[in-house]
């Protein structure tokens, strides 16, 4: 039987021993830092709920589990060193019985993170590391550019460090998400609970077909649940004039977030599982917002962008096999556009745009054009060793020794590499995964 009685920094430490595992093993497998593994396992520190999510998935141990056990750990942690703390508890706990919950307070309805989302090739687990080796190598900390931001993750985790942080990536429903999460403009909270709220009170049966369950219904989403996307995405657009651009961004992005875990996929929208849909309710959160004052935001392409800008670091994440990610997710560009145009072929895409050059044979050239082009001290780029894969669609387009060559052709190069899990589809065998950073100090 379990020990329901120790804390979460024992659990964890109870777990990596009988799984026989080495306190360096596991930080090096979930980029979890090596200190920050030991003061969770010592107890000095609590673990981040991502965290704990992360840890729960590499020992392939319950999460609700491990939650359940961080939360408690929390609650005695706030009240152990209050003389009323006990009498607080009980208080909660008849609040939280009586149904006087928080709910229309922004800080403290649950809410999507900015990587609660499921996104190709995100930097999430590889966040802290990359970013730790960015803080040792590096000395200036001004403006960091992203210059394929994607979901945004590594500029948020520099939004901690650097005074001005850049955002940018071609895709519509990339950039409404930055605009939700960093844009600094004031925003009315409680109007958008209530909107959020209200969205939470549909019913199918009294929606009207519309063009996206007509399209996508029963195929990439459950039918009904699809009636109530077109309709909270129609009515979102009704009441443009009403908010101001941040709060129409929020709105959108949460709509992209509340959906991207009922959709009919393996993670992206190139093709729907051919099984009947399980229905699930559709609760519609608010994304959580952040503070950061500099933040820029673009829409370019990364190499027009690049002629234009100055900064201390670009960060250089792009796509490096054929899989164009406007095609991946072509139904959140199409839901944040809202044209509502013609679809084509078997997954309902639209017409091609924002096809990138990254995706093709002309990914060198192009890569060599943008460090050329790019004016900072430093260029970190991410790179994965995924070209020696068999499927061809997941091959390289840009190999190893030709990036080497080209960061060569601008400045010094030092690599560092990481181990890291990696999802496929099962064609492909990512036993050695690498995850590569490549840092570059430019030539002046
Ligand atoms: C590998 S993903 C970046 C992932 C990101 N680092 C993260 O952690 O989420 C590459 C991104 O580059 C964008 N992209 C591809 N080609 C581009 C181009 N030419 N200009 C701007 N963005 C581009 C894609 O839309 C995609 O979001």
């Amino acid at each position: 039987m379990l020990d329901t009685l120790i804390s979460i920094g024992d659990r964890l430490k109870e777990i990596r021993e009988a799984k026989g595992f080495h306190l360096q093993e596991v930080a090096d497998k979930t980029a979890i830092n090596y200190t920050s593994l030991s003061r969770i396992e010592t107890g000095k520190r609590l673990p981040t709920k991502p965290q704990v999510q992360t840890l729960a998935s590499f020992y392939k141990y319950s999460e609700q589990e491990l939650i359940k056990q961080l939360i408690s750990d929390k609650i005695i942690y706030e009240i152990q060193e209050e003389e009323i703390g006990m009498e607080a508890f009980l208080l909660a706990e008849q609040r939280i019985k009586y149904g006087r919950t928080l709910f229309d307070d922004y800080d403290n309805i649950e809410k999507y993170e900015l990587q609660s989302r499921r996104y190709i090739g995100n930097k999430a687990k590889l966040t802290d590391w990359i970013m730790e080796v960015i803080q040792e190598e590096t000395t200036e900390f001004g403006t960091f550019i992203d210059v394929f931001s994607g979901t945004g993750i590594v500029a948020q985790k520099a939004m901690s460090l650097y005074k001005e942080v850049v955002v940018n990536d071609f895709l519509h429903s990339n950039n409404v998400i930055y605009h939700a999460f960093f844009d600094k403009k004031d925003w009315d909270k409680s109007g958008l609970i209530e909107i959020a709220n209200n969205y939470n009170e549909l019913n199918a049966d009294k929606i009207d077909e519309n063009y996206f369950s007509k399209n996508f219904g029963g195929k990439f989403y459950e039918k009904n649940i699809s009636k109530i996307i077109g309709y909270i995405r129609n009515d979102i657009e009704s009441k443009r004039n009403e908010l101001n651009h941040k709060e129409y961004s929020i709105l959108l992005a949460s709509l992209i977030y509340t959906i991207d875990r009922l959709a009919n996929t393996v993670g992206h929208f190139d093709a729907y599982i051919k099984k009947t849909i399980q229905k699930r309710p559709l609760n519609f959160r608010l994304i959580q917002t952040n503070d950061f004052k500099e933040v820029k935001i673009f829409q370019e392409d990364a190499n027009k962008l690049a002629k234009t800008l100055k900064g201390d670091i670009a960060y250089i994440d792009p796509p490096y096999n054929s899989r164009q990610y406007s095609r991946f997710y072509h139904i959140y560009e199409n839901l944040i556009k809202w044209e509502k145009p013609e679809l084509f072929g078997v997954a309902l895409k639209p017409e091609p745009e924002n096809m990138s050059k990254y995706c093709t044979v002309k990914a060198k050239d192009a890569f060599q054009k943008l460090v050329n082009d790019l004016d900072v001290k430093y260029l970190a780029v991410s790179y994965n060793n995924t070209y020696k894969s068999k499927s061809k669609s997941s091959a390289n387009k840009i190999k190893y020794e030709e990036l080497i060559e080209v960061l060569e052709s601008v400045g010094e190069i030092k690599v560092f590499e990481q181990s890291h899990k990696f999802f496929n589809t099962g064609k492909t065998d990512f036993n050695d995964h690498k995850e590569f950073l490549f840092l570059t100090k430019k030539y002046n």
